[in-house]
This record gives structure tokens, C-alpha cells and sequence, in this order.
């Protein structure tokens, strides 16, 4: 974790917007010697931040590294609880595993873990989820909300709506969600979410959700056997994606419906989720662990359960599936 100073530090220079803080303005906001102030300036600069330091005037930022971390992703997060602690690495085995170990330490609420690259990110279904480094947005969100267990998949739809502005926002592409947490641009996976407890039988002590965002990937990037069903948001735009910012998007508009949630329930998400979804009213095939079902998505019910109403009339409840439209 990075020193809270550090932190005060990057979101003082972030507030200034360009402009200049002196040494002295410096310690008295951050409340430490200026020779500590230096100490943190010469410390970003060997991070590849580039500062101009003027006589009389101070210091600025003209610069920030082409790179995620920490700092990055909290420099100007305008939050009250989300990414207010990040747990930021270069190459871990997957995220979700150090947000377990968080989580049962007594990680806060808002915790975010994130990571450059994954050696053994999984996705849902024990699949394999490929997560080279300086490409994507890994990351997995630890919440203690207080909710029953089966309500629980709405966080899932929460999030791929939370996810669907934040891609809005930052590419102006508007990608359709697939039930229950694919998102897609143009037919093809640019994102995936997996959502985990840690639970007794009848209560929730942490929700982890792990997200995974093809952000800057070539199409050549992908191995041979995504290719035709994956993209990346830079493939969809053309343009090279700023992962901090787009980390800092879904910070801020999952922060604002997970508020909204926890106060007003999930019918507001529900409806945000309808109108960015695909499945709806389509035919589809749903392969269960329990076996392979055909039929109309109908709709999603009040606890986030896909309603699927079969070729012979019965209206079944998916709880998790791989669909196919
Ligand atoms: C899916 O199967 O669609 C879900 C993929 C989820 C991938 C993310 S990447 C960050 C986090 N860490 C993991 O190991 N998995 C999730």
C-alpha cells in the first residue's frame, strides 16, 4: 500500500490542475518537514513522474507515467469509499486471491486490488482469464454490504452497469451487457466480471468482485482462439485507452449506484441493466451445469435471475449459465 502521504500529495498536485505549489505551501497542507516533501517529489520522479520545480514559484506536474498504479488511479479520485485503498502490483496469480486474503484481514470496504498483469487470472466456470501485462484493467472491488446471500447476484448486474458508463464515459462506445456479466462491443467480450463470497449460511462478511477490461489490446494480442470473439476498447476506438482514468470512471459510477442500491434496492439498476442488455426477448440456448435449455429470455427477476421461458412454455430460473444467442 502507498504511504497516505504520498497519496496527499498526488491529489494536492491534482487539485492545483497545473499550476504551481511552493515547498512551503506543501508541508503546511501536508502537515511534514519540506525536506519530506522533496524526499516524495524525488521519489515520483524515479516513478517516471515528470515535476517542474521553479524558483519561488514551486512545483508541478507536467507529466504522469504511461502506467498504472496506485498513484495513478488516485490521483484527482474524487470518492468517498471506493479505491480509497488500493492494493496495486505489477504481476500477481490473480487478484481475487490477494482480495480473499484482504478481505479476511479486515480489508475495508472500497478496497481495490489491482494488477499490471495475471498469471493465473480465472474467470467464471474455472475458466482461464488472460491477463497480460500493460494491456487491461485487472482488478477485484472488496464491499461488506449488508445483504442477504441470494441477493448477492444483483451486485454482479450492478457492476456491469457501473461498468457499462465508465466505458461510456471514457471511449463514448456503447457497449450492450449479455447475461449475466458479459459485456460486449460489437458482438465481441471486452469485459468480464466475477463475483465471489466469503459467507455463512445466512450472512455476508465480503463480496469480492473481480473485473477484467481488455483495454489496450491489439487483435494480434489475443491468443489465436479469443480472437474472433474478443476485443479490446483500443481496438473498438482506435486510440490508446488511459487504464488509471478508466479505473477511476468505474470507481466513481459504481460508488454512485452501489449508494443508491444500498439505500433504494435494486429496481433503478434493474432498469439501467434492461436497457443495456441484449439477451432480452432474444431466443437463446442456456447450457447449465444441469443441462442445455432452449427458449425466450423474458427477463430478469427481482433478485438478478435470469427468467428464461423454454421452447415448451415452462418458465425456468438460470442462476448461471453460458449463453448463447
Ligand atoms: C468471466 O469469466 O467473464 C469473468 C472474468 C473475470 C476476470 C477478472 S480479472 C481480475 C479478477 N482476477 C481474476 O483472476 N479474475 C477477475
Amino acid at each position: 500500500m502507498q504511504s497516505e502521504l504520498r497519496t496527499r500529495l498526488l491529489q494536492a498536485f491534482s487539485e492545483a490542475d497545473g499550476e504551481f505549489l511552493s515547498g512551503q505551501k506543501l508541508s503546511e497542507t501536508l502537515g511534514c518537514s519540506r525536506t519530506a516533501v522533496w524526499k516524495h517529489i524525488e521519489d515520483l520522479r524515479s516513478e517516471g513522474y515528470k515535476l517542474e520545480a521553479v524558483r519561488k514559484r514551486g512545483y508541478r506536474i507536467t507529466r504522469k507515467p504511461d502506467k498504472i498504479s496506485g498513484n495513478e488511479i488516485q490521483l484527482g479520485l474524487k470518492t468517498e469509499f471506493m479505491g480509497r485503498h488500493i492494493h496495486f502490483e505489477e504481476v500477481v496469480a490473480s487478484t481475487q486471491k490477494i482480495a480473499h486474503t484482504l478481505a479476511g484481514d479486515g480489508a475495508l470496504e472500497g478496497t481495490l486490488v489491482v494488477a499490471d498483469q495475471q498469471t493465473e487470472g480465472r474467470g467464471r466456470l474455472a475458466r482461464a482469464w488472460y491477463s497480460p501485462k500493460q494491456t487491461g484493467v485487472w482488478m477485484s472491488m472488496i464491499l461488506k454490504p449488508e445483504i442477504p446471500i441470494n441477493k448477492t447476484p444483483q451486485l454482479t448486474l450492478l457492476t456491469a452497469v457501473a461498468l457499462i458508463q465508465a466505458i461510456e464515459d471514457v471511449t463514448g462506445l456503447t457497449p450492450e451487457i449479455k447475461w449475466p456479466n458479459d459485456i460486449l462491443i460489437n458482438g465481441r467480450k471486452a469485459v468480464g466480471i466475477l463475483t465471489e463470497l466469503q459467507a455463512e449460511a445466512d450472512r455476508v462478511h465480503s463480496v469480492i468482485i473481480g473485473v477484467g477490461i481488455n483495454v489496450n489490446h491489439t487483435k494480434e494480442q489475443f491468443p489465436e482462439e479469443l480472437q474472433h470473439i474478443a476485443t479490446s476498447l483500443a481496438e473498438e476506438t482506435g486510440q490508446q485507452i488511459d487504464r488509471a482514468k478508466l479505473i477511476q470512471s468505474v470507481m466513481i459510477r459504481f460508488e454512485k449506484l452501489y449508494k443508491s442500491y444500498l439505500s433504494h434496492g435494486f429496481k433503478p439498476v434493474k432498469l439501467l441493466w434492461e436497457s443495456y442488455a441484449i439477451s432480452l426477448n432474444k431466443k437463446l440456448i442456456a447450457r447449465t451445469l444441469q443441462g442445455t435449455l432452449r427458449g425466450r429470455a423474458a427477463g430478469i427477476d427481482d433478485e438478478g435471475v435470469l427468467l428464461l421461458e423454454t421452447d415448451e412454455g415452462k418458465l425456468e430460473k438460470i442462476y448461471s449459465a453460458d449463453i448463447e444467442i
